[in-house]
């Protein structure tokens, strides 16, 4: 195995971290931005597998990562299973909203998502074939709290109110629309998988509105079933859960879900890390992605304090969250030389 990423994941303590960055191909990139307007909008370029290729490739070749993420989005699940999805220009993702019991019902069954996601399976085909042998490729989903929270709300929020309230209002159908967002997921993920995907990354951007129970039964439950059935389907492929801001409950995350590698925000630091994360195997992370906008010598030293403070187990470079579209990609080379010569 000489995939720098794969030997991180299969728990080897490396000199140097293999380094890849959440939402590197993206609007920062001048590159990204001509391929996005040669499709028309981003949905576009999400179900134009040729495009999707030619995006995830780019900053493969401007900066050598040690993984590409296939270019796609989570909001994509949803579509599959018969919302609506579209995207506002300048403010983000819209759905049609599940918020009762019929509406949950009334979503198409888990098996039926590979109709509308068969392009995602045709990217992951054409990257396989495309990238440079020492790159790893990664695919992903969304966590069912995360997507029910768009789901629900029908759009970004800041505290996740509406899928909160559903929870709260009608337990039993909030969680049969988290059962059925599990099923779809395992669907999605697996098929990625036969597709090309050596990796596949869960994202769970809201997990830090869940506590206590809420946590157990939402963000640790459908992520422990989702991965016991792609170990069952695909033992040889790692996993890496993100349940970001979760603070605390990162403690202990890898363990009750059976993920190979947890992706830490930049809440956190990384000696704590370290001390209560790493202990039970690789971890990855986590730089402050405003670092990507500042750059100079802040983003040196605080890109090596993270490296070293992970050397002592297995440990994957990242930010703490996606790089923004304000981001200088002469700062993205300035990160990968500093990880390199920590
Ligand atoms: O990381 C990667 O480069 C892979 C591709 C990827 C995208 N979205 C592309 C994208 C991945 C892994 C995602 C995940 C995603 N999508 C998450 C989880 C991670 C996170 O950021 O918390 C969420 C919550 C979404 C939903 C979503 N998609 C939102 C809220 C937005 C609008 C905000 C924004 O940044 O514009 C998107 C759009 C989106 N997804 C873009 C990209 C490159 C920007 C679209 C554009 O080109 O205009």
């Amino acid at each position: 195995m000489t995939k720098l990423l794969l030997r991180a994941l299969a728990g080897e303590t490396l000199p140097t971290p293999p380094i890849w960055m959440m939402r590197q191909a993206g609007r920062y990139l001048p590159e990204y931005r001509a391929t996005r307007a040669e499709a028309g909008d981003f949905l576009s370029l999400c179900y134009n597998p040729e495009l999707a290729a030619e995006v995830t490739l780019q900053p493969i070749r401007r900066f050598g990562f040690d993984a590409a993420i296939l270019f796609a989005d989570i909001l994509l699940v949803p579509q599959a299973l018969g919302l609506d999805l579209w995207f506002v220009t300048g403010e983000g993702p819209r759905l049609s909203t599940v918020t009762r019991a019929a509406e949950v019902t009334a979503l198409k069954p888990a098996a039926d998502v590979h109709d509308r996601l068969a392009p995602i399976y045709e990217t992951l085909k054409i990257l396989r074939r495309e990238l440079p042998a020492e790159t790893a490729l990664i695919g992903f989903a969304g966590a069912p709290w995360t997507v029910a929270t768009y789901m629900v709300a029908g759009r970004g929020t800041r505290d996740q109110g509406p899928a909160h309230a559903f929870m709260r209002e009608d337990r039993a159908a909030f969680s049969a629309l988290i059962e059925r967002i599990t099923a779809a997921t395992i669907e999605y993920l697996s098929a990625q998988i036969d597709a090309g995907a050596e990796v596949v990354k869960l994202f769970d951007s809201w997990a830090g509105s869940l506590k206590g129970a809420d946590f157990d039964d939402f963000a640790i439950a459908p992520a422990r079933a989702i991965i016991a059935a792609l170990k069952a389907r695909h033992p040889d492929v790692p996993i890496i859960a993100f349940p970001r801001e979760a603070g605390e409950r990162y403690v202990g995350f890898a363990r009750a879900t059976g993920a190979d590698c947890v992706a830490l925000d930049n809440s956190v630091s990384a000696d704590w890390a370290a001390d209560h994360v790493q202990v039970d195997g690789c971890v990855q992370g986590n730089l402050d992605p405003r670092h990507m906008v500042t750059g100079g010598p802040d983003l040196v030293a605080e890109a090596q304090r993270i490296t070293r403070a992970l050397r002592g187990g297995p440990h994957i470079f990242n930010l703490g969250h996606g790089i923004t579209p304000d981001a200088d990609p002469e700062n993205v080379a300035a990160m990968i030389a500093a990880v390199r010569s920590a």
